[in-house]
C-alpha cells in the first residue's frame, strides 16, 4: 500500500517540489496528505496548493508553548505513515520525535556529522572543507544526529561563498531526498543501532 506522509516546510519548498515532481512522474510511490508550515505565507504552501495538496499553517506565535504548537502539528498530520522535514527550521521536542520514532526523515545541507544546526553551508565555507554535500537521515532527539540514510557529495571551491555552495548542494538535495523516500516507501530501510541498512 502507498505510504502517506506529511511534509513540514518553513520556506521556499524546493525540496517539497522535488518530491511532488517525482510522485507526478510516477517514480516515487508515496502520497503527500498534507503540507504543514510554521511560517505564514511560506512559498512552499503555493507549491502544495498548485499540486492539489492540503496545507495547514501552524504559527508558533499563536500557541502558548511548544507542546500546544506540536499538538496542533500532530492533529494536522492525522494518520500519516511518516513525516518529512523539508527545510523545516524548528527544533522538535523529544516527545514529538518519540511519537514519530523512526518515521521522521530530515534533509540537512551538510555531510553529517559535520556542520549541524543552522547555516550549515556557511559553516562549511568558513571551515574550508574541500567537499560538502547533504544528508538525509532519520530524526532522533538530537539536532541532526539521527541514523543516516544517504549522503551526496559536491566539491567546495575556494571561490565559493555561502550562496554558491548552497546552490550546488541544493541540486543534490533534490536528488537525495526523493531517493531516500523511495527506499523508505519501499520498506527497504532497516535501522540497526545508529546505522541504516539498505535492503
Ligand atoms: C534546504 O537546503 C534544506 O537542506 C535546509 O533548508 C533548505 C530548505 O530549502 N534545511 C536545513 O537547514 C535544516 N536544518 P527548500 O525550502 O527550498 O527545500
Amino acid at each position: 500500500m502507498t505510504k502517506k506522509v506529511g511534509v513540514l516546510v518553513s520556506g521556499r519548498g524546493s525540496n517539497l517540489q522535488a518530491i511532488i515532481d517525482k510522485i507526478a512522474e510516477g517514480t516515487l510511490p508515496l502520497s503527500i496528505s498534507v503540507v504543514i508550515t510554521d511560517v505564514p505565507g511560506a512559498f512552499g504552501l503555493e507549491r502544495a496548493t498548485k499540486a492539489g495538496i492540503r496545507t495547514v499553517t501552524v504559527n508558533r506565535k499563536e500557541f502558548q508553548d511548544r507542546a500546544a504548537f506540536e499538538e496542533q502539528i500532530n492533529a494536522a498530520l492525522g494518520d500519516v505513515d511518516g513525516v518529512v522535514l523539508a527545510g523545516f527550521m524548528r527544533i522538535l521536542s523529544a516527545d514529538f520525535i518519540n511519537r514519530w520514532y523512526h518515521k521522521i526523515i530530515n534533509i540537512h545541507p551538510a555531510l553529517l556529522p559535520s556542520f549541524t544546526g543552522l547555516h550549515a553551508q556557511r559553516q562549511a565555507v568558513e571551515y574550508g572543507t574541500k567537499l560538502a554535500g547533504c544528508t538525509v537521515h532519520f530524526v532522533d532527539a538530537g539536532t541532526d544526529t539521527g541514523p543516516i540514510i544517504l549522503q551526496k557529495v559536491v566539491p567546495a571551491y575556494f571561490e565559493d561563498d555561502e550562496d554558491s555552495l548552497a546552490a550546488r548542494i541544493l541540486e543534490q538535495e533534490h536528488i537525495a531526498l526523493p531517493e531516500a523516500l523511495q527506499l523508505w516507501a519501499e520498506d527497504r530501510l532497516e535501522i540497526v543501532g545508529r546505522r541504516v541498512k539498505i535492503n
